[in-house]
């Protein structure tokens, strides 16, 4: 049997445990299955998750909501195996292809149990290494042509691999479920760190289990939600007017009726005015059952693409862009306005649930994108994560 260094949280310490692969009480399943999986992985210690320096949310710059109150003053360290961090050992010399192959089976296994994985150890630095892991994912790839909501790159055409986000680096963006603003979203979502930031630049990305989070919101401002829904309007610029979120980014597209099918495809009504922007609106649920587990999860944008998140971006500050031709806006379900202090009240309470771990060159992580949101904070110097996603 494997001794593992597994930390303990409520004795506060290091503990060595005699245990195949247990982390806070958990036995991992992959332990279970062969001698080959125990080499392969074990727990990465508590420590190497936690960053060296803890990064600022109360009245933090460029962070919608953070001076209006309720924020935790500083982002969380990881705990309950949020995320759970697993050392990848190569004992056969296995390809990155078969490793690959080896970390998806383990998070089959595991992510009913902790839906954000981090795998570290993998022998890969590069956007090409991303593009072989990514090539060995199961899954359908899922492209972000269906109408993203922050600006991004494509990095690989071939395997559909993109920057994780392209927003100014010092926003601070809320944590969210990807594309849970339409009829449908990817299952699993995996990032994958080039570059990680230096010490105390911020950086993170950090992630919310949606169930806790569902957990902690005032369960009117949940009602009045379930009863209205959502409505998501998105107002894409033509590109002769706006670099920045124009539907021939968003829709990776110069032509206005492919980009009409792909909108609405996706759920979406429209309309173009006469500078050929183009808006686009949809009511949806906010919460959902997830499939596998039953819970009942928090599962929306309403915070992530309310117009609040722009208007803090130094690229719109001081131009009064309104807010209905911010790229994104979001209101209840029957058109009328969210409440900005129910918009905080959703910020802070997801803010007091979110953590923050220590990213490093060529760790992988892998999110079961139903019950985890994701985010990034704001950051100096350079820092590179690439996205992957399948439905
Ligand atoms: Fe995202």
């Amino acid at each position: 049997m494997l001794v593992s260094r597994v930390y303990h949280p409520h004795q506060g310490s290091q503990i060595f445990a005699r245990a195949a692969f247990m982390v806070h009480g958990i036995r991992f399943a992959s332990m279970n299955k062969s001698k080959t999986n125990k080499e392969i992985f074990e727990p990465l210690p508590r420590e190497e998750l936690v960053t060296k320096f803890k990064s600022k949310l109360r009245d933090r710059e460029f962070t919608p909501g953070s001076t209006q109150g309720g924020f935790p003053e500083f982002l969380a360290e990881p705990r309950d195996s949020l995320p759970l961090g697993v050392r990848v050992h190569n004992p056969n010399q296995a390809s990155l292809a078969q490793l690959t192959a080896k970390c998806m089976e383990f998070m089959e296994e595991n992510h009913s149990q902790c839906p954000a994985i981090l795998f570290r150890g993998l022998p890969a630095r590069t956007a090409n290494d991303f593009s072989t892991i990514a090539g060995n994912i199961p899954g359908k790839p899922l492209s972000y042509e269906v109408g993203g909501s922050t600006y991004r790159k494509q990095v690989d055409k071939s395997v559909k691999t993109y920057t994780a986000s392209d927003d100014p680096l010092e926003v601070t963006m809320d944590t969210h479920n990807e594309m849970s603003y339409l009829n449908t979203w990817p299952k699993k979502l995996f990032f994958y760190s080039v570059k990680e930031a230096d010490d105390n630049c911020g950086g993170e990305t950090p992630l919310v289990k949606n169930s806790e989070l569902l957990s902690k919101l005032d369960p009117e401002v949940v009602a009045k939600f379930e009863e209205k829904g959502v409505r998501y309007v998105r107002y894409l610029r033509d590109k002769s007017h706006d670099e920045y979120m124009n539907w021939q980014h968003m829709f990776g597209t110069e032509d206005k009726k492919e980009a009409e099918r792909r909108a609405k495809g996706k759920g979406y009504h429209l309309s173009w005015n006469e500078t050929q922007d183009l808006r686009l609106w949809q009511n949806r649920p906010v919460s959902i059952q997830h499939p596998q587990t039953g819970n009942k999860i928090w599962f929306n944008q309403i915070a992530a693409m309310h117009s609040s998140y722009y208007q803090i971006m130094p690229t719109f500050i001081g131009k009064g862009i309104p807010d209905d031709e911010c790229p994104s806006n979001t209101y209840y379900g029957d058109g009328s306005p969210i409440e900005p202090e129910v918009i905080q009240h959703i910020r802070a309470t997801t803010w007091s649930c979110a953590v923050g771990f220590q990213w490093r060159a060529g760790d992988l992580l892998a999110l079961d994108n139903l019950a985890v949101q994701h985010g990034r904070i704001g950051y100096s110097g350079e820092r590179k994560v690439l996205a992957y996603l399948t439905c």
